[in-house]
């Protein structure tokens, strides 16, 4: 099966320079791995081009080092509210100090990548662009900020970049440093352009019939695809559309499936089953329809440039319901198409460790469904894997590496993992990972979810855990089972103490689930108790928690 993303096609040249490879280092900042996936990709290409790429993290390197460094390319994403990534935090501080060195030596260009749909879009990338330029480096291709859809522009940007640096060097100059001759490029053989086809071996409910929603324990087969992943990684989800929502778009426009669109090779339906994004509409596409249906409120909204006011407004409504806004002829089809985003791939956190479960991937799903100005909605990739895709059929996936959550190296350190909903994921994967490598270390695991009865996911295999000892405390927090809401902070506030003597002990704390409101409620909540606990002002706090974060030993996977 072919990709189902169309992104612009890489010219891979081969190795034409004559000589040694010439070193090049590759920089990320990353938080859910797109851009560590990214800057591997990059990587590759380099390869090809006759670099030998090496790529680290933004906080995997000194600042001295940075200051010997010729030439470099920078991939980062921006974090909430126009945050650093937790993997370029210390680099930034280091960046930003006093004492900062002169740069001047470097030549150097930046990718930023991030979501057009928050306000601080890119805003890390542009800081760290800013501040290097203030230091004396120079840029060698302009800074490109990427969108959710960022394939199309991250690409050139990294053809142009890779040839910059070769006009810059001169050919001849370009001789291998030392350090990094030996570097070797890894790169897993299946990716967003070239995904392995997982079989789905279990499909199976977590959650209960009385739950109102619909929680999915899934099994992907790794066949021979060699696919070697580790209790920590995510996997991105190439999905399809809901083939009734294809058939509304057709329906709207009264054509059928085998339509032909110019300049593609598959006929409409296929290219909105797979191709384009076909429920999130994208600015433009908002704006065109602002213009043309002359819809007051709409308009209103875009007028006043009111991020919030566009985000409620969208709230719930898909592309077929702007399109419903406007006479059937107001908007064509094949300016439609171009209005559209590529279809996303989705990450999603691995809930098994390959050393129990080496040939096969697990996944825990929440399949997104609810009504909303009188239509049914559902989740693109979630109800793809939960209710389309079925046991013995096909996924195409390919591995999405996240380095900065694995278990600890140290089996006898302490691990305090958060995880409510389906951040259980990549901590049933720790588990299995410390269980399975005979970890003594003692095991803290918060989970929460809506009732006890029909949402307590993993329940057997959590409560098995317990009563074997491996999991040392599991504290939980339903949170409609009684009047009041009760969250996993609440639980971890009743034990502070406890909590506080864990982290004093060389714990791990690791968070796990929705980023906009329970990871921030969380840190709130681990700041308090830091505080409280540890007899610290909220400044001292901050800074215990900054050196659990530079010690790796406080990592979000958040989404
Ligand atoms: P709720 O849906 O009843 O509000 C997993 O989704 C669990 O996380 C649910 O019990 C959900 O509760 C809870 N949750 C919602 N918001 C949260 C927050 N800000 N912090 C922690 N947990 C939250």
């Amino acid at each position: 099966p072919s990709a189902a993303v169309p992104v612009q096609a890489v010219q891979v040249e081969p190795e034409t320079g004559v000589g040694a490879p010439v070193s090049l280092t590759i920089l990320y900042g990353t938080q859910t791995g797109n851009a560590e996936q990214m800057a591997s990709d990059i990587a590759g290409i380099a390869g090809h081009r006759g670099f030998a790429p090496r790529v680290i993290p933004l906080d995997g390197i000194s600042l001295a080092e940075l200051a010997g460094l010729k030439r470099l390319l920078i991939v980062t994403s921006t974090y909430g509210q126009g945050e650093m990534p937790d993997t370029a935090r210390s680099f930034w501080e280091a960046l930003t100090a006093d004492n900062a060195p002169d740069l001047s030596g470097l030549s150097f260009s930046l990718m930023s990548m991030g979501d057009s749909g928050y306000e601080t879009f890119c805003a890390a990338g542009q800081a760290i662009d800013a501040r290097l330029q203030a230091l004396g480096a120079r840029t060698i291709e302009p800074r490109v900020d990427c969108d959710v859809n960022y394939a199309a522009i991250a690409f050139p940007w990294a053809d142009r970049a890779l040839a910059a640096i070769r006009q810059v060097e001169g050919e001849e100059n370009l001789a291998p440093t030392d350090d990094l001759a030996a570097a070797t490029v890894t790169r897993s053989k299946w990716t967003l352009r070239n995904p392995y086809t997982a079989t789905m071996t279990t499909n199976r409910h977590l959650s209960g019939p009385a739950s109102e929603k619909d929680t999915r324990h899934i099994e992907l087969d790794l066949g021979d695809s060699g696919l070697a992943y580790e209790a920590g990684d995510c996997i991105g989800v190439l999905p399809t559309n809901d083939p009734a929502l294809v058939d509304a778009f057709l329906e709207h426009y009264a054509t059928c499936a085998h339509q032909a669109v110019a300049g593609e090779d598959r006929p409409l339906g296929t290219l909105l089953a797979q191709a384009y994004e076909i429920s999130t509409p994208s600015r433009e596409l908002v704006a065109e329809v602002a213009r043309r249906s002359r819809d007051e409120e709409l308009r209103h909204v875009l007028e006043n440039d009111d991020r919030q006011a566009l985000d409620a407004w969208l709230y719930g409504r898909d592309i077929l319901d702007l399109l419903g806004m406007m006479p059937k002829d107001a908007l064509p089809l094949g300016e439609l198409l171009g209005l559209l985003k590529p279809l996303q791939h989705r990450a999603y956190s691995i809930a098994s460790s390959p050393k129990e479960h080496p040939g096969s991937i697990h996944l825990t799903v929440a399949a997104v469904r609810y009504h909303a100005h009188g239509r049914d909605r559902k989740g693109v990739a979630s109800t793809f894997l939960a209710e389309r895709v079925g046991e013995g059929r096909t996924v195409p996936i390919f591995l999405s590496p996240n380095r900065a959550f694995r278990v600890p190296e140290n089996d006898d350190a302490p691990m305090i993992m958060i995880g409510p909903g389906t951040g259980i994921a990549p901590f049933r994967a720790f588990l299995q990972e410390r269980r399975a490598r005979g970890a003594k270390g003692r095991n803290w695991l918060f989970f929460g979810d809506r009732s006890q009865a029909s949402d307590f996911l993993y329940q057997n295999d959590l409560e098995g855990m317990q009563a074997s000892g491996l999991l040392t405390r599991l504290d939980l927090a339903f949170s409609r089972d009684q009047a009041e809401k009760i969250y996993v902070q609440q639980r971890m506030r009743e034990n502070a103490r406890e909590l506080y003597a864990w982290l004093e002990d060389g714990g791990h704390l690791y968070v796990c689930g929705d980023a906009t409101r329970m990871a921030a409620d969380v840190e709130a909540a681990l700041l308090d108790i830091i505080a409280s606990a540890g007899g610290h002002s909220a400044d001292t706090a901050e800074a215990y928690l900054d050196r659990l974060r530079r010690e790796k030993r406080y990592a979000r996977d958040v989404y």
